[in-house]
């Protein structure tokens, strides 16, 4: 499975780039981009990552690119399908070459054991109520095998101790993202939410969550359409949690 419609039929390599959701959202504000463009960059000089962090990668060794969507069909109150969607592509891609015990961590984090392969940046430009224009970004570590202190990270190749092309591994990712996004286009979203969730980190098992300043002991029930976790608490309470609010306690 390597073939794309639409993913990556436009790709642009850059040698070093601070970061290539920057760089992206900077192309969107200059030109026409269409849907599916690829920005990919052997190095990030400030990649960044979920709740203002940042992302490192070691030049040449993962994958660091961004993909351009046109969610049209995605209205603000659902904007979350495309995470899932994404994930969803990423964890049928690990599935595919063979990687046991791998998991999707609310939102969009892919881990397999405890360990995180591929972190998931998504910055949406809406128009309207309409989702006019979607930055992807995807850290997805491959031939990286020393991560320094950073010891929950995990790469292909320290999974099975062989090296990986990196413009395979790439197509491969695109063609399984892309059939997860047009089996959503075309179809009920309902299947998607059901595989998302069959993946999802602690989905149905009570787990202790640290809050701002207290512990929590609850069960993951879903993920409400626009994003928060919804969790069902020891005493029965539902409670819906946005990404700032909640920790996972691994
Ligand atoms: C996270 O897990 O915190 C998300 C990490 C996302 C990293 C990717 S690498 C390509 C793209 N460009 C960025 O600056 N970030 C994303």
């Amino acid at each position: 499975m390597s073939e794309t419609l639409f993913i990556g039929k436009n790709r642009i390599e850059l040698d070093s780039i601070d970061s290539t959701n920057s760089y992206v959202a900077n192309l969107l504000r200059d030109s026409n981009v269409i849907e599916g463009t690829v920005v990919t960059s052997h190095f990030q000089e400030s990649g960044r990552g979920q709740r203002g962090s940042s992302w490192e990668s070691n030049p040449g060794e993962n994958l660091m690119f961004t993909i351009v969507f046109k969610p049209n069909f995605l209205s603000v109150n659902n904007s979350f399908l495309l995470s899932k969607i994404v994930a969803l592509g990423i964890y049928n891609y690990l599935e595919s070459i063979s990687i046991d015990d791998v998991y999707i961590k609310w939102p969009n984090d892919i881990l397999v054991g405890d360990k995180k392969i591929c972190g998931v940046l998504i910055e949406n430009q809406y128009k309207g109520t309409k989702i006019e224009n979607s930055i992807v970004g995807i850290g997805f570590n491959v031939n990286q095998v020393s991560f320094g202190n950073l010891t929950t990270a995990t790469s292909l190749k320290l999974l099975t101790q062989q090296d990986y092309s990196l413009n395979s591994v790439l197509d491969n990712l695109l063609s399984h993202i892309e059939a997860v996004y047009l089996r959503a286009k075309s179809k009920n979203s309902f299947e998607i939410e059901k595989e998302y969730l069959q993946n999802l980190l602690y989905h149905d098992e009570f787990k202790r969550y640290n809050l701002e300043d207290s512990t929590i002991t609850g069960k993951i029930t879903g993920v409400m359409p626009e994003g928060k976790l919804k969790m069902e608490l020891q005493n029965g309470e539902v409670q819906l949690y946005s990404f700032k609010e909640i920790e996972f306690i691994l």
